[in-house]
């Protein structure tokens, strides 16, 4: 028998580059492997986007569209929204009798947030309780894996010791599950910071061969090489690192452009956004063909909720039992 995994990404923004290298990559090979439950975390995004959650149900259809036209296949994992099915939000309370406040008061992520995010008031209740919902998505399926990038294992870690507590003053039920760290692919923004919904620097997987031109052109390159005569050092250069990744058979060939200055920095832009832009052309014929349906996405969120709740609902039954409140 297959172990069970669970990972969940927020709608709040188009999927770039970052996510498709990073999470995505990882999540259809995981696929053959395990159980694999894919969310889309509605009520996490909610939890900072409350205040003007319109763009929410476009941005959730987009997003799994990009799930599907990477690799993520309905077939083998059950993909499916947070709010669609009850028991998330069933267990979220009833871990909250349990957790706490000091053990959410001092998560790094909360008081990262806290400090970072402008524009945004995140001093509320509901926010408060973020990784207490992450700790019911997870332990709902007892997934016994969680693929997850290095800036979660707080949350990882908060829902090992709320398992602890539960299984200590109930009943043991659940089992501890485990972070299984991706990978993160060293590709940086256009301004050379983490690509990032935040910081507005990435580019998306939707985006057209013109808006990827302009987005590569504004990247920014060795700062020493300022004259097409003067020779380069493609290891700063950020335009050479998005060649190592998306076109490695021309790695020597844009060495030697830069480093031996035959080449100015706006041509071997240009011949990146060419090849960017093949590299992510069946990505995009396929995302396309999935957006024309509209049907067709709700129908795999309705067959994932189903298998989800079929699932969940047991375990709440469970939870009930080992509390002795039923
Ligand atoms: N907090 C995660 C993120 O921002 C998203 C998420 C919600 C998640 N629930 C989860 C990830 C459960 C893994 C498991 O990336």
């Amino acid at each position: 028998m297959k172990k069970t995994l669970l990972s969940g990404m927020r709608p709040t923004g188009p999927m770039h580059l970052g996510h498709l290298l990073g999470a995505l990559a990882n999540w259809t090979q995981l696929q053959e492997k395990y159980d694999c439950y894919y969310m889309v975390a509605d009520w996490h995004a909610l939890m900072s986007e409350y205040a003007d959650p319109s763009a929410m149900p476009d941005c959730i259809h987009e997003m799994v569209a990009d799930w599907i036209a990477s690799g993520v296949d309905p077939k083998k994992a059950v993909i499916f929204r947070q709010s669609d099915v009850k028991e998330h939000l069933e267990l979220y309370m009833i871990l909250s009798l349990i957790v706490p406040l000091p053990w959410l008061e001092r998560c790094p992520t909360y008081k990262e947030q806290l400090r970072e995010v402008k524009g945004r008031d995140l001093t509320t209740y509901g926010f408060l309780g973020y990784p207490v919902l992450q700790a019911a998505d997870i332990i709902l399926y007892k997934a016994a894996a969680v693929p997850i990038g290095i800036d979660q294992v707080p949350h990882l870690e908060l829902t090992r010791e709320i398992v602890r507590r539960f299984n200590g003053m109930y009943k043991e039920i659940f089992p501890e599950p485990e972070a299984l760290l991706t990978k993160v692919p060293k590709l940086l923004g256009a301004d050379r910071r983490k690509m990032s919904k935040s910081y507005k620097n990435f580019i998306a997987l939707g985006e057209t061969p013109d808006v990827i031109g302009k987005k590569v052109l504004s990247m920014i390159t060795d700062p020493e090489r300022i004259k097409l005569s003067d020779k380069g050092h493609p290891d700063i250069c950020n335009v050479f690192s998005y060649y190592k990744v998306f076109k490695p058979d021309m790695e020597g060939e844009v060495k030697d452009w830069c480093e031996n200055a035959k080449l100015g920095c706006i041509d071997c832009k240009k011949r990146l956004s060419e090849a960017l832009a093949e590299y992510l052309k069946p990505f995009c014929k396929k995302r396309q063909d999935l957006l024309k349906d509209r049907g067709y996405i709700d129908k795999i969120l309705k067959q994932g909720a189903e298998k989800a709740s079929s699932v969940t609902s047991k375990t709440i039954g469970e939870v009930y039992k080992a509390m002795g409140i039923r």
